[in-house]
């Protein structure tokens, strides 16, 4: 395979920050598109891409056959499934900052050698960029992409000591600074008003 791949929007944004690297992993790869596209485009010489399920693995393989590329591992294994020194930049997308969060705390991926985070959450993103902060990363970019309907968060950070944030910078991190000012702003909008209904349903169960 060679060559840029198709990606949705929320992906290429994602594959376009990705710094030149030796080892990459791709967590929760699922299609492992992310992975295919560093390979294609020479951004990774390897890419480890790791999945929880064995299913989305198989199907990859399944769907590639004689064209898996050379530097892939499809790996079934639980978040930063990896050796140390293995990978340098590691990519989580596609599921919650919390679930993030819990991975961060529990696997330590600094002292498996990754310099590079690049992390698109579903959703909790205060509860991600505490568990940065706690655990020894300082985020360096956060932007917005719209994908039909939806925007999306990413965020990229480095091995850095970030002091502990207030809750007004864990709801909104750099977005103010570093977002395009119209998603910013549809963003904040969907934000306060999520804020509002949490705040809201507590008052009602008294809370
Ligand atoms: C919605 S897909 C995301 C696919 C792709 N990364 C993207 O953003 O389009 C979520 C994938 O995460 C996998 N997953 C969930 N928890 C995981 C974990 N703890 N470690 C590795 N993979 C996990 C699921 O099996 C699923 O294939």
């Amino acid at each position: 395979m060679s060559g840029p791949l198709r990606l949705p929007p929320r992906l290429r944004a994602l594959c376009e920050r990705i710094p030149a690297c030796e080892g990459l992993a791709d967590i929760a790869c699922d299609h492992a598109l992310v992975s295919l596209s560093c390979l294609a485009i020479g951004r990774a010489q390897r890419a480890i891409a790791i999945d929880i399920a064995e299913g989305p693995l198989h199907a990859t393989r399944a769907r590639l056959g004689e064209s898996m590329p050379l530097g892939l591992t499809l790996r079934q294994g639980d978040g930063f499934a990896l050796q140390a020194g293995e990978a340098q930049v590691a990519v989580i997308s596609g599921i919650g900052g919390a679930q993030m969060a819990a991975l961060l705390r529990r696997d330590r991926p600094r002292a498996l050698g990754v310099e590079h985070l690049l992390l698109l959450p579903h959703n909790h993103a205060a509860e991600l960029r505490h568990a940065l902060a706690e655990t020894g990363w300082q985020v360096t970019a956060e932007w917005l992409v719209a994908e039909r309907s939806r925007l999306y968060l990413g965020l990229a950070a480095v091995p850095g000591q970030m002091r502990k944030l207030e809750a007004s910078e864990a709801d909104f991190g750099r977005l103010a600074e570093d977002a395009d000012p119209v998603l910013w702003q549809r963003w904040q909008a969907t934000e306060l008003a999520r804020q509002a209904r949490v705040a809201d349903a507590r008052r009602s169960a008294g809370r």
